[in-house]
């Protein structure tokens, strides 16, 4: 079972102004998939804050994944993005891609999402949109194929079906 790191990045979520529905309805899609969550925070946008963290998830709690919500966006506290290129060794552009074009398909207002998807060491990093909505339509859409990539990334499986 591939151990997750939920961390949604909001002011007023962290500061008990807001109820973090986003980051509870990550936990119900990973779950239902079969993953397990073993650490969940909401945190303010902070870029060395939120650094810290996921580089504690990777390097401590070798995490499997780590699913971001919150904090892709234009406003100036919306660091999510340069967090997480902070902590990345290889970026993986087709993840991101792959979301912003499904949900564009929704809302072309999907384009306003600067979430990044990236590996650090064996742990893939996800960057999902801030709504619940958001997240419920970016994560349903990639969640399949991601577990074939951590397959490939933890060495469980070189082999990708042909045909
Ligand atoms: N992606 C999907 N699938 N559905 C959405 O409704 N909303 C967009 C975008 N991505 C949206 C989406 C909007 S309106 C914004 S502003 C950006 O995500 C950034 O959101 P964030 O700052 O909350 O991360």
């Amino acid at each position: 079972m591939y151990k997750v790191g939920i961390i949604t990045a909001s002011d007023k979520g962290s500061i008990g102004e807001r109820q973090d529905i986003s980051g509870a309805k990550v936990r119900t899609i990973v779950e239902e998939h079969g993953y397990e969550v073993v650490f969940y925070q909401i945190l303010p946008d902070e870029k060395t804050l939120l650094q810290e963290i996921m580089q504690k998830l990777c390097d401590e709690y070798t995490v499997d994944l780590i699913l971001t919500t919150g904090g892709t966006g234009f406003s100036m506290r919306d660091v999510t993005p340069e967090a997480t290129i902070a902590v990345a060794e290889r970026m993986v552009p087709g993840i991101a891609e792959a979301m912003r074009a499904y949900s564009m398909s929704i809302t072309k207002r999907a384009m306003l999402s600067r979430g990044v998807a990236a590996i650090r060491k064996s742990t893939l990093i996800i960057n999902l949109p801030g709504s619940p909505k958001a997240v419920e339509e970016s994560l349903t859409y990639i969640i399949d194929e991601i577990k074939h990539g951590l397959q490939i990334l933890k060495g469980e499986t070189g082999e990708c079906a042909r045909g």
